[in-house]
């Protein structure tokens, strides 16, 4: 067996589990999520969520993964397979694989825009522009009117990526965490502070910081019954967290069988949750409504606001003077990209360790060819970005996957494979005691809200399939160019789902010839 990947330290170990957990998602994703479902109304559900699924969650595959590598399995189908006996669950830990690469295929894109951002604010190309004329930067740069750019920056992002995983867990993959980091944290520090003690009328604001972190932070229990807070809030837990993806089971195969899970896992999840809910709240929105007020950051966020950090931010940082401008420029670009490469990094070991099991491939051939199928299935998501091809990706990999293969993994850990010899794996060698109430929700409470989350999203799921948000554009247009173009768009979306389609088969087809090869080989799988 070729895979001889280890950590090299603990700290190593739990950075680089926090860098997988804390990302785009944290600095990007949660702030939009959380102004969207009603900015306080958010919360509850949100630390709800967290305490009954992804505090569950993180345990459940901590304790997979090691399970899985005392018998030499670093990738979620042969994870599943040695714990039950049935055949089936090696192509349910297709999902581990699969939502990865998907994920990455977008994600590495936009963690590319960081980048290219980092330079500009170091040229200062936003000096003097208009709140317009910033944001029709980014719209331009994603319209690819300039391709050039956009697509270097993207593929020095991949071999970047590629280039630190030929290296190895502890050779590339714990280095970066241990810079990256620390750096995080401070340039994260450094604009809450800023953010915070902005005051109004200071070089233009028109509200205090502290007029965005109270909207965010003022509970309304108006909207809290409603199903779309509670998915949303489901949604950012899992993609957050990055649970039900495979790549925690991944890196947690690494650890020794002896080693503690418990309070590692604990570690890495609580330092997601204070990034995301104290530094991922306390920049984008108090300095945004800062500048721009509530009622225009809403209207923002209403048809996505991924983009906001991108839109706004340069050109509010701009306001500071030249010299914060850049300082604080590069602060926020750098802290994106960190959070960014230390998540793309935990998608592409699932695949390399797929590939050194079962093929004996060697490290680099593995971690150039994860980035060769990245960077083939991100160039859609790059050229028709505006076709909706990016969002597609994110709508079926990194949210509807996670939720299918958590709910898929927590019935084999609780119910197939068995709480108790559960409960046995997440306890063995844990340097804390864990709540023995963790058992009870592990088995019943967890379950049945994931199983709800998922029933709830099927009217979702279904809309999406047929496209009803297209559909409804299209007939609400009138002119014969829109109308067009909404139709190239159904178009290029039901080619991109094809495409994952087939990457999904096309993984399970390997695990197929992976575990043939074993059985000639009397390479049993437990
Ligand atoms: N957990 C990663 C993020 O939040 C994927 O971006």
């Amino acid at each position: 067996m070729s895979n001889k990947e280890a950590w090299g330290s603990r700290i190593g170990l739990i950075l680089a589990m926090a860098g997988n957990a804390v990302g785009l998602g944290n600095f990007l994703r949660f702030p939009v999520q959380a102004i969207q479902n009603g900015g306080g109304a958010f919360m509850i559900p949100y630390l709800v969520c967290f305490l009954l699924m992804g505090i569950p969650l993180l345990w459940v595959e901590w304790s997979m993964g090691r399970f899985g590598g005392k018998f030499g399995h670093h990738s979620t189908p042969f994870i599943l397979d040695t714990m039950d006996k049935r055949k089936f669950w090696k192509y349910i830990g297709v999902f581990g694989i699969f939502t990865n690469i998907a994920v990455a295929a977008y994600y590495c894109y936009l963690e590319s825009w960081t980048l290219s951002y980092v330079y500009h604010s170091v040229i200062r190309t936003f000096s003097g522009q208009t709140q317009d004329q910033v944001a029709g930067f980014f719209g331009s740069y994603v319209g690819l009117e300039s391709p050039v750019e956009p697509i270097f920056f993207w593929i020095l992002c991949l071999v970047l990526n590629t280039w630190i995983l030929s290296r190895g867990l502890s050779g590339g993959v714990e280095k970066v965490a241990k810079i990256g980091m620390p750096l995080l944290i401070i340039f994260g520090l450094f604009l809450a502070f800023m953010a915070i003690t902005m005051k109004a009328g200071d070089h233009g604001a028109i509200n205090a910081g502290t007029v965005g972190l109270n909207f965010l932070w003022t509970p309304d229990f108006s909207t809290i019954w409603t199903p779309k807070v509670w998915l949303a809030a489901a949604g950012q837990i899992f993609f957050t967290l990055s649970v039900g993806m495979g790549s925690i089971q991944c890196y947690a195969s690494y650890v020794k069988s002896k080693d503690d899970i418990a309070l590692n896992a604990m570690s890495a999840g609580w330092m997601n949750e204070f990034v995301e809910v104290v530094l991922g709240s306390a920049i984008i929105i108090p300095i945004a409504v800062g500048y721009l007020g509530i009622e225009n950051v809403v209207e923002m966020t209403k048809n996505g606001g991924l983009g906001l950090g991108f839109k706004t931010l340069p050109y509010l940082f701009e306001q500071w003077g030249p010299m914060l401008a850049v300082i604080s420029g590069v602060a926020w670009f750098g802290l994106l990209f960190f959070a960014g490469i230390t998540s793309s990094l935990a998608m592409g070991t699932p695949v390399m360790g797929f590939l050194q099991d079962e093929f004996g491939w060697k490290r680099e051939k593995s971690a150039w060819t994860f980035g060769g199928v990245v960077l083939l299935l991100g160039l859609p998501t790059v050229l028709f970005f505006n076709y909706g091809v990016f969002d597609e990706y994110d709508y079926w990999a990194g949210t509807v996957s996670l939720v299918v293969f958590a709910l898929l993994e927590i019935i084999l850990f609780s119910w197939v494979f068995g709480i108790n010899k559960g409960w046995k794996e997440i306890t063995d060698g844990a340097d804390i005691k864990v709540p023995s109430i963790f058992k009870f929700i592990i088995k019943y409470i967890t379950p049945l809200l994931l199983g709800w989350v998922f029933i709830a999203s099927l009217p979702n799921i279904w809309s999406k399939i047929t496209h009803d948000a297209i559909k409804k554009q299209i007939l609400a247009a009138t002119d014969p160019v829109v109308i067009e173009q909404l139709h190239t768009q159904m178009l290029y979306v039901n080619i991109s789902r094809i495409g994952l389609i087939l990457v999904w088969v096309g993984i399970a087809y390997l695990v197929y010839v992976a575990y043939k090869k074993r059985m000639k080989e009397k390479r049993f799988t437990s």
